[in-house]
């Protein structure tokens, strides 16, 4: 988590209900498509691009859970950047889920983000069998248990990296989610602090194994529970991508996926034959159109990603809430929309004349038009 932020828990209260329009038969037959996608998850049911003929799909892309980032307008972004990729929502509690204020501001989805999976922190097996039952009538595509995050707050209350110390109750936990008939998984860590032992790493991913959870989303690297902050953490510890690709050796039945330190295409390349997916944090949330181009490289899409396309969806997007949804809630995601491509500069420049009372609708047309105006001294530039 970031330093300063709070994870989602009963506390985080704002009293807005986000709730997009939608015409009514348009919701009956997404709801009805996220669950299929229910039923064929792990594998992503999007399978538009290989129903094109193209390769079959050979590792999945996913964008990581990250607090404060990876919230509902910002997979709905994502989405039109990716549309192979799966996407996991941020770190909630179960106690939010249970006892919070307004739990619905953080459960609620939009169904064009599917294959979406909810993140869950807790310690609680009873707990988090009654939270995987509330997820699985959102229509969520599966269920996965935080045991990465290092934050003193997620320490204190006994959850999250610090879980990797007690691998038979993380499965009895991960037990307790799949009672919910949903698909599991578990996002977890190399180790703990400076104790750097593969055979660890494997006991835990073999005790864990022995219940429901077969699929199993690795950040490489250990967590250091004292003296580094969670930003530190995702940097320090020493990246051993080559002890994920071991475990799928050890473990070959199991889905073993990758993250931490994937930066580009070719770090994808470099990793790719050995482990069952990968899954972008950082990357994905500052160069979105990364996505669009490794979806490219596996074989997922004939073509980079269009950006006139993506601004159509986003338009779309903001049309369906009418003005009830404020800009910055959404533009804040897009500062990376042109990363690496001329126009960046002029693109933050632009986001930064985004007002709060602007609704997100009003706010994108306006932009929008800037751009097009500027595309017109710059023949450079991308289409928006
Ligand atoms: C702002 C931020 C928030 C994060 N929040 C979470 C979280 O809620 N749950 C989680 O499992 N990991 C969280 N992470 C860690 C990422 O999921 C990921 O494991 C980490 O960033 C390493 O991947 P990367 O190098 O591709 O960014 C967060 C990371 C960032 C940058």
């Amino acid at each position: 988590m970031q330093k300063g932020r709070r994870f989602l828990t009963e506390n985080r209260s704002n009293p807005t209900v986000e709730e997009p329009v939608l015409p009514k038969e348009r919701e009956t037959v997404m709801t009805a498509k996220a669950s299929v996608f229910a039923q064929v998850f792990p594998v992503p049911a999007r399978d538009h691009w290989s129903t094109q003929g193209l390769r079959p799909r050979s590792i999945t892309l996913s964008v990581a859970p990250m607090l404060d980032w990876t919230d509902r307008h910002c997979r709905a972004f994502l989405r039109l950047v990716c549309p192979s990729c799966v996407l996991y929502t941020e770190m909630l509690t179960t106690s939010a889920i249970l006892r919070g204020r307004d739990p619905h501001r953080y459960l609620a989805f939009s169904p064009m983000e599917q294959p979406v999976i909810l993140q869950l922190g807790g310690d609680d097996p009873n707990a988090m069998a009654q939270a995987a039952r509330i997820a699985r009538d959102y229509g969520y595509s599966g269920l996965n248990l935080n045991v990465g995050c290092p934050s003193a707050r997620v320490q204190k209350g006994r959850f999250g990296a610090c879980l990797m110390r007690e691998p038979t109750l993380v499965r009895e936990i991960l037990d307790a989610l799949a009672s919910s008939g949903l698909p599991v998984s578990v996002k977890h860590r190399l180790g703990l602090d400076r104790e750097e032992s593969y055979r660890g790493l494997a006991r835990f991913v073999e005790t864990v194994a022995q219940g429901q959870c077969q699929h199993f989303i690795v950040h490489a690297r250990n967590a250091w529970l004292q003296g580094l902050n969670p930003a530190a953490n995702r940097e320090i510890p020493p990246l051993r991508w080559e002890w994920v690709q071991q475990l799928k050796k050890d473990f070959p039945i199991l889905r073993i996926e990758l993250n931490g330190g994937l930066r580009s295409v070719e770090d994808v390349l470099q990793v790719r034959e050995g482990v069952d997916g990968v899954m972008l944090g950082r990357a994905a949330y500052h160069s979105p159109l990364l996505l669009g181009s490794l979806e490219r490289t596996l074989g997922y899409r004939s073509s980079e990603p269009n950006v006139e396309e993506i601004w159509n969806g986003l338009l779309g997007y903001a049309e369906t809430w009418g003005e009830r949804l404020p800009a910055p809630r959404l533009t804040r995601h897009l500062h990376g929309l042109y990363y690496g491509h001329p126009g960046a500069k002029t693109w933050r420049r632009l986001l930064g004349t985004v007002r709060p009372e602007e609704s997100a609708r009003s706010a994108l047309i306006r932009l929008r038009k800037e751009l097009l105006a500027w595309q017109v001294a710059d023949a450079g530039f991308l289409a928006p």
